[in-house]
């Protein structure tokens, strides 16, 4: 059996964890690739909601076992608290039973979120995710693997503790890092932590072995990607497909599908450029906010929102080549008069259909719409009887008004992927699957 990918085809929050809690039940691993706590992703069953940072989301199938990879830098305090948070849920200790952590991880330490508060320019969610993965570059960054060597270390402890301090200096920062508290750190690390860190690619790569199903869960989305992405407002890893087999420490050959989620619109946290971005105050803009209820589900914040952007998926699909879409909130654009999609920029008078690469050229990018009618605002009860109806009679798309099917079509064509689920609730049994397609799987 084969790994399948769910990837951000955004700016992030596009509803990755709804995805993967929906495939799951068919697969034996959840692995987490890159990020770390900055992403929040969010699952919603009957009067539950759970807002994972690093556990993987396929935690909500208990078969299902589950992997913080190589690529990941990790809190493993946030992580205890999201552990904690899962127990008193369900009273079970997935970790070192079915929770693992990659040996190849690196350790988000108190240095850099204290580090990361002094961002003044990204808008970065201060989890200290990118002085994490400075310091993996750098190679000056403790992995998992590396605690018991670094705290047998006096004078390791000792060097480190004053590069860190002399860090926090340089950016304004006035706390210190003792080397007492970075030793008691990692040590409680390890106590806290014993069976759980481990060599997770040779698991993964045993468990494909063994004809299981493997599930590589991406954060962020293909716009904060490092390479890819509106640089510098991006987030810093590799958000794609390329990373998302190197990241669990296995490899590309292992992939069959590779899904890309996009809201039937847009929504961007932290700073940088949005070119089809409308108003929070009043309009189109404010109802996507209201009624999508788009806060950052890490942080809080509130999101930014705007139009389906075709130039931005069109470009993601460029490096990620998705093999099926997901659009998920479509519900959300119920009311509106009319729903636009950018279908190109104008930048600088010349008509465009690729994403500039620097961020002050993207700022220039006016976006140019085509326009569809809206159609009626339902009810969640509404919506999901729809799905509902679509499983039970067995009849895909053909559950929606025609109104609601004519956006999902456009999408479908401009995109030129082929739309595998539409989401129109944040439930999990609130999204609408394409007849015969991967996500066409449950109709309990
Ligand atoms: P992620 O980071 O990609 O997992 O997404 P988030 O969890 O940060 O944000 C997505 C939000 O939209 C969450 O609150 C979800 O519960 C919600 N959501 C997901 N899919 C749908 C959908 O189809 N309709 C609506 N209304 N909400 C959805
Ligand atoms: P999920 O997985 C939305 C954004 C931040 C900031 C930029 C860099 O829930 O989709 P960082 O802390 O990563 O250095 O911040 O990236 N960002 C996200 N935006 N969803 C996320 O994760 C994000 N993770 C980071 O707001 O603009
Ligand atoms: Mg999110």
């Amino acid at each position: 059996m084969p790994a399948n990918i769910v990837l951000g085809a955004q700016w992030g929050d596009e509803g990755k964890g709804k995805a993967i809690d929906q495939l799951a039940p068919d697969s034996t691993w959840a692995v987490r690739f890159q990020g770390g706590n900055n992403a929040g992703h969010t699952i919603v069953f009957g009067d539950t909601t759970l807002k994972l940072h690093q556990i993987p989301s396929g935690v909500t199938s208990m078969d299902c076992n589950l992997v913080l990879g190589d690529g990941m830098v990790i809190d493993p305090w946030v992580l205890e608290e999201e552990l904690e948070r899962w127990f008193s849920l369900t009273e079970e200790r997935p970790e070192g039973n079915r929770l693992f952590i990659s040996e190849r991880a690196s350790v988000i330490l108190p240095f850099h979120r204290l580090y990361d508060s002094a961002d003044k320019i990204v808008g970065t969610t201060g989890r200290g995710i990118g002085p994490a993965y400075r310091d993996r570059i750098e190679r000056v960054g403790i992995r998992f693997c590396d605690i018991s060597g670094v705290i047998s270390d006096m004078d390791k402890i000792s060097n480190i503790t004053i590069r860190m301090n002399k860090q926090l200096d340089s950016v304004g920062v006035s706390e210190r890092i003792t080397p007492e508290s970075l030793k008691s750190d990692l040590q409680w690390i390890l106590d806290r932590y014993p069976n759980t860190i481990r060599h997770t690619g040779l698991m993964i790569d045993s468990a494909l072995q063994n004809g299981e199903q493997i599930l590589l869960e991406g954060a962020q989305g293909a716009m904060l990607d490092i390479d890819q992405g509106t640089y510098p407002f991006v987030t810093s890893s590799v958000t794609s497909r390329a990373n998302a087999t190197h990241g669990a420490g296995i490899h590309p050959g292992h992939v069959e599908q590779c899904f890309g989620i996009t809201k039937a619109y847009t929504t961007r946290v932290g700073n940088g450029p949005f070119p089809s971005e409308l108003s929070l105050n009043g309009g189109p803009g404010q109802h996507m906010a209201e009624v999508g209820h788009e806060y950052g589900t890490t942080t809080g914040r509130p999101r930014r929102t705007g139009w389906l952007d075709m130039v931005a998926l069109c470009d993601a699909h460029r490096f990620n080549g998705y093999t099926g879409l997901v659009v998920t909130k479509l519900d959300v654009l119920g009311g509106l008069d009319e729903i636009k999609i950018c279908v190109g920029y104008d930048f600088d008078g010349e008509v465009i259909k690729y994403f500039p690469s620097t961020s002050d050229e993207v700022a220039r990018c006016k976006p140019i719409y085509e326009t569809h009618d809206g159609f009626p605002s339902l009810s969640d009860e509404e919506w999901i009887s729809m799905a509902d109806r679509s499983r039970s009679e067995g009849i895909g798309y053909a559950a929606m008004p025609d109104k609601v099917r004519h956006i999902v079509e456009r999408i479908e064509f401009l995109s030129g992927i082929s739309v595998v689920s539409v989401g129109v609730g944040p439930d999990r049994k609130a999204s609408i699957a394409k007849i015969g397609g991967p996500f066409d799987v449950r109709s309990e």
